[in-house]
């Protein structure tokens, strides 16, 4: 890989850089230079200068996506670290969190040290979520000083709420010496319980009202209040009420952060039709209304929530073919989140910078570099770990393209607009659409050359 990509627009949110018009020199995995009208020599020239009334292809850093789910161990017939990491290339993602909900869960050192060690064979940066509490009962918390030692870069119990306030304050204190924010699904399993009128587990409860979620949020508030110091982040806002909680928290100074799903950001528009099998629409927490989807995107745009983060939760077609009520919660997510929140989700246009910065700059921040994140950011002459996008680029959600194990989203066979070219990590192409990028590069499992 030796060329020129001419007509880049670049953007950097952590150098503050959005500059259109730019010319990129690639050289064995490394940015060489970035400048505008450079001279070729002999090098091949990739010409993306767009055509009049378009928007430009962008280079930016590799996204980081602090939500994921990989089913490896216990599920690997719905993901694996291999597929899951494919997927989070083809999406753009060059860093993602994997959640604790395993089988076993991730909630000792020892399987911290499994998960990361395993992690290290992905394409992508893999990091270790570490449950919160042992087993997700809510009971006893994880031993989070041997844990974070071990490699975690943060805790949640993400699947389950079951942890009392008191006990979340207790994390939060113990969390905020080691650098590492906890984060909470917030969705108060007690309510959903009375409303579902269940004893057991709740996690496939379709009735999930947004009072589940107001509370779970008040109650994280509290208990960070409580706690004096640390950092709580809120998981997949869905609900306009909890957007607002949030803000006012903000504004009081408290050191929360929150993140919205593609899905929760868009998929009221194209849902006129129920999928088939309807549980493709199924999630936690639900698809709710219009009025909640323009607060969400609102809030995305004005910084109240921080960044995108996709959730990703695949899952296999004997799960999602059930009656609803029995089916599995999640969609997949990692290979459509950009081309969702710039066709659906309100951040196409003028604001795909912001969610750029909502991609990038927004989840390192919200994990800190205590987490063991990198720095997403252009370097010159060091081997890159970036993405280079098309916004307008349209294509059609077809199973045959995706790589992730599961297909579990209502929206295959939607069209949609945005699409990822090229991703590289630490300068080792990881994904590269030969189609829309037609150039003379190794593929991926081959030797560069
Ligand atoms: O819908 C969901 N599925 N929400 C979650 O919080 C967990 C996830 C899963 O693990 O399947």
């Amino acid at each position: 890989m030796n060329c020129i990509l001419r007509g880049v627009r670049v953007i950097d949110p952590l150098a503050r850089r959005d500059a259109p018009g730019q010319d990129v020199w690639l050289s064995e995995g490394r940015i060489i230079a970035i400048y505008k009208h450079m001279g070729e020599g002999s090098l091949p020239v990739i010409d993306l200068t767009p055509a009049s009334g378009h928007a430009p292809v962008i280079l930016c850093p590799g996204f980081i996506d602090i939500h994921t789910h990989l089913r490896e161990p216990g599920d690997e017939g719905a993901e694996t670290l291999h597929s899951g990491s494919q997927a989070a290339a083809a999406g753009g993602f060059t860093q993602v969190v994997a959640m604790a909900n395993t089988v076993p869960p991730v909630d000792t050192p020892e399987r911290v040290k499994e998960a990361t060690f395993r992690a290290v064979a992905a394409s992508v940066q893999v990091l270790t979520g570490c449950a919160l509490t042992r087993g997700l009962q809510g009971a006893e918390l994880v031993d989070l000083e041997e844990c974070a030692a071990a490699g975690a870069a943060a805790f949640s119990d993400d699947g389950r709420n079951a942890l009392s306030p008191r006990l979340l304050s207790e994390a939060i204190v113990r969390a905020a010496p080691l650098r590492r924010p906890i984060l909470v699904h917030p969705e108060d399993e007690e309510l959903l319980a009375q409303v579902n009128n269940v004893q057991g587990p709740v996690n496939r409860c379709s009735l999930r009202p947004v009072e589940a979620e107001a509370r779970a949020v008040g109650y994280a508030l509290r208990a960070l209040t409580h706690a004096g110091r640390g950092h709580v982040h809120l998981q997949h806002l869905s609900a306009a009420a909890s957007v607002e909680m949030v803000r006012r928290a903000k504004e009081e100074g408290a050191t929360v952060t929150a993140e919205a799903t593609p899905h929760h950001l868009s998929m009221w528009l194209p849902m006129a039709t129920e999928p088939d099998p309807p549980a493709l629409r199924k999630v936690n927490p639900p698809l709710r209304t219009d009025r909640d989807r323009e607060a969400l995107v609102q809030a995305l745009r004005d910084g109240v929530i921080d960044c995108v983060a996709t959730d990703h939760a695949p899952h296999r077609v004997e799960e999602k073919t059930l009656p609803y009520d029995d089916a599995a919660p999640g969609m997949i997510g990692l290979e459509l989140a950009l081309a969702v929140c710039i066709t659906l989700g309100g951040m196409g246009g003028d604001w795909v910078p912001t969610l750029v910065e909502r991609l990038t700059l927004g989840p390192y921040r919200v994990l800190g570099p205590g987490a063991g994140i990198r720095e997403p950011r252009l370097r010159i002459g060091e081997a890159a770990t970036c993405v280079l996008f098309d916004p307008e680029a349209e294509w059609t959600v077809e199973p045959s393209h995706l790589r992730s194990t599961s297909q579990n989203t209502p929206l295959l066979g939607a069209k949609l607009r945005g699409r990822v070219l090229m991703t590289l990590v630490d300068g080792a192409l990881v994904h590269h659409d030969r189609q829309r990028l037609p150039w003379p590069v190794a593929a991926p499992s081959e030797p560069a050359s």
